[in-house]
């Protein structure tokens, strides 16, 4: 969702700023803008792309030490070059970028409307520079502090940078529900909504709390304090451990083929330092410190949105299955708002790669409220939801780039399963032996990974023959179940074809209407459980000319003779199939986004991080 960036110091703003929104492009938008200081403000935005921004501004002037940049994701307003930040106040001394949405926007309008402001665009934005700005010119206040009195009158989510173009050695940004990150460089500082602009600049990093407000002036100083109380706070500046060409796409064509591609690397990644087939163990820190209140749940209740959510339901099949702890799987969005029965006796796992998700986020809070214990599995280090639970891991997966969600799935489902291996080791329900079975299979993981993609020209020539299809429909049993829901997912979101995942047995209960000779049906049909019931479900989709690819293990001979294709994964144990069988789902939504000419990276109308409700 949107993107912030600013810059004061020594050096042209300008190109600092532009470098920065391209850094920031992965998270989905539909315009941009940028304001500079030289004596006066100036702001230029555009609707469109970062480029298209570049171009418009390259015939103009741009110079000045000071500025601040932005990237719209619409929410109030169409996209356009008007409802693009920055915002200008009314008297035109203040400009605001925004990422969040202000709730009682309409309330404070109608309001500002009576003492005479006017606005120019749809936004909430715009509403909350004139907010500003009336309660600085009537109460003579300097900036950070009219900034702090207007947003204790807010409702809703922000981060915000603003600039005076009276006091012009300092930016003033604030949050709540919506990250912010300072970097502090060489005698200049940086805001932004995440780290990826700031890396090339610095390594040092403060990530603003909820409910502050930080001033950052070009003499070097910086105040962070407590919005609704003033209080001064002692900021922690932390050390970033990110390279930038995490941040390049390393010579493939797409940041999402990348991050397929680094799979192998990023599951040894999550597994390392966690596991010892030799000496029999699996240890995760984060459980480690909780252990005594976990060991003790009545359940596990994991809360997460989307591929994450996915993730999620194969932790339920992994948890229940190896440590017999009820599980149950929510959407974060839904769990916050139906009054869910939530007690300290609960653990709460919130799943998230980006740790912004605004409803994860506030499934969190709730479950705190409600006394639950919260554990988290998060990507982004230093994230919100890192932040707000009282334990958690990270996966290690570095930076995700394409906004559909690759590498952090295998991610947090390697997570997942060290926690179930743990706790089942723990809590004695699997023997020593089993448990040294599975370990030593689940370390070959990365390396049968690795097999899967060297499929990957088959997969290409599968995806040239249903490329133009309009619909397709996935099937998967037990773990597999949510390998199909998120092969769907993948499918839709960056080749825009209609897809659905299912239960294989469930096609019976209703999809199977929709089967005939255009519908390519996926079906994940690995050799353990069930195997004979799903060689049944892939009878009933030929039966009625349905086009099967079917993911099966190697040296399958039954289905190879049903299926239109057949896609051979390495064997393993169960519990840990859907590591190796979302690759080729992966790699299949991939090519055929790009054989259909999508922006694979940067779907339409999607954003990496959806900070908003
Ligand atoms: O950052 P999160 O894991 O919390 O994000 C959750 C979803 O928004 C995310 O997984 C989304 O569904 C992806 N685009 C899927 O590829």
């Amino acid at each position: 969702m949107c993107g912030i960036v600013a810059y004061i110091g020594p050096k042209e703003a300008y190109p600092l700023l532009m470098k920065g929104l391209q850094r920031l492009e992965y998270r989905g938008y539909d315009s941009a803008g940028v304001a500079l200081f030289n004596g006066d403000i100036r702001v230029y935005k555009k609707k469109g792309k970062v480029q298209e921004l570049a171009d418009y501004v390259s015939t103009l002037s741009y110079e000045g030490t000071m500025g601040i940049g932005h990237t719209r994701w619409a929410t109030h307003g169409e996209p356009d070059d008007i409802n693009a930040h920055p915002h200008f106040s009314g008297n035109r001394r203040l400009v605001l970028v925004h990422n969040g949405i202000i709730e009682n926007y309409d309330v404070l309008k109608k309001a500002l409307e009576k003492e005479g402001h006017h606005f120019e665009s749809q936004t909430d934005t715009e509403v909350l520079v004139h907010l500003i700005e009336e309660i600085q010119t009537r109460e003579n206040l300097p900036l950070e502090e009219a900034v702090r009195v207007a947003l204790t009158r807010v409702v809703g989510a922000y981060a915000i940078v603003v600039m005076d173009k009276q006091e012009p050695g300092k930016l003033v940004g604030a949050r709540k529900a919506s990250p912010l990150v300072i970097g502090i460089g060489e005698g200049e500082y940086f805001l932004a909504s995440d780290a990826t602009p700031l890396i090339e600049h610095t390594k040092k990093v403060i990530y603003l709390n909820d409910q502050e407000i930080a001033v950052v002036e070009r003499n070097g100083d910086l105040q962070i304090k407590k919005i609704d109380s003033n209080e001064v706070q002692t900021p922690f500046i932390h050390e970033l451990d990110m390279e930038i060409e995490a941040l390049e796409k390393g010579g493939y064509d797409y940041f999402m083929l990348k991050e397929i591609y680094e799979q192998p690397d990023t599951i040894a990644d999550a597994m390392r330092g966690r596991i010892n087939p030799r000496e029999n163990w699996v240890r995760l820190g984060g459980l480690e410190k909780i252990y005594e209140q976990i060991a003790n749940a009545q359940r596990f209740i994991i809360a997460a949105c989307g591929t994450s959510w996915h993730s999620g339901l194969i932790g339920e099949y992994l948890i229940e299955d190896l440590a017999r702890i009820p599980v149950e799987v929510e959407y974060a969005s839904e769990l916050r708002y139906r009054n869910p029965i939530i007690t300290d006796k609960d653990v709460v796992i919130a799943i998230s790669q980006s740790g912004e998700t605004a409803d994860t986020l506030a499934a969190v809070e709730l479950a705190k409220e409600k006394g639950a214990l919260v554990y988290g599995i998060v990507n982004v280090v230093g994230s919100s939801i890192a932040r707000a639970t009282d334990s958690g891991s990270y996966i290690h997966a570095g930076p995700e780039i394409g906004v559909a969600s690759t590498k952090a799935f295998t991610g947090q489902v390697t997570l997942l399963t060290l926690m179930a291996l743990d706790l089942a080791q723990r809590r004695g329900e699997i023997s020593e032996t089993r448990f040294q079975e599975l370990l030593t299979e689940f370390k070959n993981i990365p390396d049968k990974v690795q097999k899967v993609l060297e499929k990957n020209q088959q997969i290409k020539y599968i995806a040239g023959e249903i490329q133009d299809k309009p619909n397709a429909l996935y099937l998967g049993r037990g773990y597999n179940f949510p390998v199909a829901l998120e092969g769907a997912l993948k499918l839709k979101e960056i080749s825009y074809i209609h897809a659905e995942g299912y239960p294989a047995a469930e096609m019976k209960h209703g999809p199977i209407a929709l089967i005939d000779e255009q519908m390519p049906v996926i079906v994940i049909a690995t050799n353990r459980s069930a195997y004979d019931k799903i060689v049944s479900n892939i009878q009933e989709v030929k039966a009625r000319k349905g086009i099967v690819i079917a993911i099966v293990t190697e040296g399958d001979e039954t289905i190879s003779h049903i299926a239109d294709h057949t896609i051979e994964i390495p064997d393993t144990e169960e519990p840990f199939t859907p590591l190796l069988s979302v690759i080729p789902l992966q790699l299949l939504s991939y090519y055929i986004a790009v054989m259909r000419g999508c922006n694979v990276d940067q779907p339409r109308n999607l954003a990496k991080s959806v900070t908003v409700e």
